[in-house]
C-alpha cells in the first residue's frame, strides 16, 4: 500500500478506474463498506484510493475541529487490511497554503438542513473535494447517504463544473439498534449513546405515515418531533428537522414525490444527523 503524505508525492498514471473514498479518518464500518464497494468498482486491475484529511475549512467551530476524533495508525491498518492501494493523508499545512484565498461556494442546496446552522460548512466541503479530485484525479468517488445533503451538493459540484468524476452514493450503515455509524458517535457518553437510536426511531415512525397516504409535511414533522422530544434527556436539542425534496433539497409543504426527512440533534456538543427517504 502506497502511503502519500503530501501532494508532491502523488504519482501520475495510476491504473484505472481510480476509485476514491474521501474521508476524515476514524474509519468505521460505514467507511469499510465504502472501501469494499470501491474495490468492486475498481476491480483487481484498477486502483482504490482513500484520503484521510480532517478538513479545517468545513468546521465552523474551532472546538468541534479540536474534538474531531483522529486515529491515523488504526486507519492505515484498516486500509491495509481492506486491500487499499493508496492512502493520501496530507498535513493541513501541505494541503492548503496558509494564505489560500480561493473557495468554491454553492448557493442553493447548501441553504437548508445542515447549511442553515453551519455557515461555511459546505463551502469547505466543496473546496476540499474539488481539490482532492484535482490532485488525485479519480474516475469515480464514493460518498455515504448519511450525509445526504453533502452527496447532493457534490453531485451538483460535478454537474455544474463538469468534473470528469462519477459519483456513487451508498446506503447508510447502522448499528444493530439503528444508530447511523459516525465518527462522532465516539464522543457520546454511555447514556447519550443508549438514547441516540431515538433519532432513527422517530424518522421511521414518520415515514410509516406514508403507508396511509399522508401528504401534509407538518404531520410528518410533528410525529417525528414528538418522538425526538418524548422523555428526552436534558442535554438533547433538535438542531433541525426538515422535509425536503431529495434533489433540490428545498422545503416541501406536501409529500407527493421524492421526499427526504432529515434531522440533526445535539447531545451537549455532539451533533448527530440522519435522514430517511419518503
Ligand atoms: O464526509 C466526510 O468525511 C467529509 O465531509 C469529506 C467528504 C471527506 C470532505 O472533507
Amino acid at each position: 500500500m502506497l502511503r502519500l503524505r503530501s501532494i508532491a508525492e502523488i504519482p501520475s498514471g495510476l491504473p484505472t478506474p481510480v476509485v476514491l473514498v474521501p474521508t476524515m479518518g476514524s474509519l468505521h464500518e460505514g467507511h469499510r463498506a465504502l472501501i469494499r464497494r470501491a474495490r468492486e468498482i475498481a476491480g483487481e486491475a484498477g486502483s482504490v484510493l482513500v484520503s484521510i484529511f480532517v478538513n479545517p475549512l468545513q468546521f465552523d467551530r474551532p472546538a468541534d475541529l479540536e474534538a474531531y476524533p483522529r486515529a491515523v495508525e488504526s486507519d492505515l491498518a484498516i486500509c491495509e487490511q481492506l486491500g487499499v492501494d493508496t492512502v493520501f493523508f496530507p498535513e493541513p499545512t501541505d494541503f492548503f497554503a496558509a494564505d489560500h484565498s480561493i473557495a468554491v461556494s454553492e448557493d442553493l442546496l447548501s441553504k437548508p438542513l445542515c447549511g442553515a446552522t453551519r455557515p461555511g460548512h459546505f463551502e469547505g466541503v466543496c473546496t476540499v473535494v474539488l481539490k482532492l479530485f484535482n490532485v488525485l484525479t479519480p474516475t469515480d468517488a464514493l460518498f455515504g447517504k448519511k450525509d445526504y445533503q453533502q452527496l447532493a451538493i457534490i453531485r451538483r459540484l460535478v454537474r455544474d463544473l463538469a468534473l470528469p468524476v462519477k459519483i456513487h452514493g451508498l446506503e447508510t450503515i447502522r448499528e444493530s439498534d439503528g444508530l447511523a455509524l459516525s465518527s462522532r458517535n465516539l464522543n457520546l457518553t454511555a447514556i447519550q449513546r443508549a438514547d441516540a437510536p431515538r433519532l432513527r426511531r422517530a424518522l421511521l415512525a414518520a415515514r410509516d405515515l406514508r403507508i396511509n397516504g399522508e401528504q401534509r409535511s407538518e404531520v410528518y414533522l410533528e410525529t417525528a418531533r414528538l418522538l425526538l422530544l418524548q422523555n428526552a434527556p436534558e442535554d438533547l436539542k433538535i438542531d433541525y428537522l426538515q422535509l425536503v425534496d431529495r434533489e433540490s433539497l428545498q422545503l416541501l409543504a406536501n409529500v407527493t414525490g421524492n421526499a427526504l426527512l432529515a434531522a440533526a440533534l445535539y447531545y451537549d456538543e455532539v451533533r448527530l444527523i440522519d435522514n430517511i427517504e419518503i
